[in-house]
């Protein structure tokens, strides 16, 4: 049995199976519409999420499963104390696999030793978001058309962002990738990722405040959300929350091809006046989030679909 807890849980040849596995499924929804008949997917959030959740959840039903599960702490026995050790073994016995988003780093790795199905990390505190990375992946490949040689833009919240360390995790494993790390001084990379993984991997990154000195450099621009859940006070969070606004005067510093990338949600990072912009992708970001999750359900559940 297969959980996944970090992109690194994939190799680069099992992963483009994967990518592909979802472009057939975006070109082919008939072919798949019943391959999970009778699996149930139960969602145990402990979190707000809309995309996570709710694409997890339309992943499951295109592939004519169903699902069950929690969307908030207050509505399951956590608010009664249970452990989510227990709760795993519970939800065990009720779906064949859980997609599970946790505030506490570490926690979906309790789960997973626990389970008896499948856990998919559906993000994990500030530590890990795998099935975002898998997202930001097929997005970038399909549009861009490869995941090597590229100059990539992580701009905003880097320390609690889970969605770009994982990312950055990912992206190592390909060939000549360079990272423009874009964060005011207080939100930097954590060390032991600049470390253990750009560093040691003989990554070539450079870190700077001013994203209008990085733009003309990039193929692609990820922006991020300052995490407001993760700080320890509100006044930090209200200094730091609009340090960065991409707005269409910035956009022309920018390539005729970059994508923009978002995992959403946006809070003022992006202006509204980029969304028209054939550059902007977060939408289709989004949507390219559901058919990567069939694929991982699939993939997870050892289901094969034949032509
Ligand atoms: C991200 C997350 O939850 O980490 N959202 C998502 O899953 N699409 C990013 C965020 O909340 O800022």
């Amino acid at each position: 049995m297969r959980h996944l807890m970090s992109p690194l849980d994939f190799s680069v040849e099992e992963l483009d199976q994967l990518l592909d596995l979802a472009n057939d499924i975006e070109k082919n929804p008939a072919k798949y519409a019943h391959a999970c008949a009778g699996k149930k997917l139960a969602t145990l959030f402990y979190e707000p999420s809309t995309r996570t959740r709710l694409s997890h959840e339309a992943a499951m039903l295109n592939l004519g499963g169903s699902v069950l599960g929690f969307s908030s702490a207050e509505s399951s026995s956590a608010a009664k104390g249970e452990s989510v050790a227990d709760t795993i073994r519970t939800v065990s016995c009720y779906a064949d696999i859980a997609a599970m988003r946790h505030p506490k780093e570490g926690s979906t790795m309790v789960a997973a030793a626990h389970s008896s199905i499948p856990i998919i990390n559906a993000g994990d505190g500030g530590h890990q978001h795998p099935t975002q990375t898998l997202t930001d992946l097929l997005t970038i490949r399909s549009l861009k058309g490869r995941l090597d040689h590229l100059t990539i833009g992580l701009c905003g919240d880097l320390k609690f962002g889970r969605t770009v360390h994982s990312l950055i995790q990912a992206l190592v494993r390909y060939e000549n990738i360079e990272f423009v790390l874009i964060s005011p001084e207080e939100l930097r990379l954590p060390s032991y990722i600049r470390h253990d993984v750009l560093k040691r991997n003989n990554i070539p990154y450079k870190e700077v405040v001013r994203m209008e000195e990085a733009l003309p450099d990039l193929d692609i621009l990820y922006m991020t959300r300052v995490q407001k859940e993760r700080f320890f006070n509100e006044e930090d969070y209200v200094r730091m929350k609009d340090f960065y606004i991409l707005d269409k005067a910035k956009m022309e510093l920018a390539n005729k091809d970059m994508l923009v990338l978002h995992p959403l949600p946006r809070v003022n990072e992006i202006s509204v006046e980029v969304d028209d912009d054939p550059r902007a992708v977060y939408f289709k970001q989004a949507k390219y989030g559901v058919y990567v999750r069939m694929a991982l359900i699939l993939t997870l559940l050892n289901i094969s679909v034949e032509d």
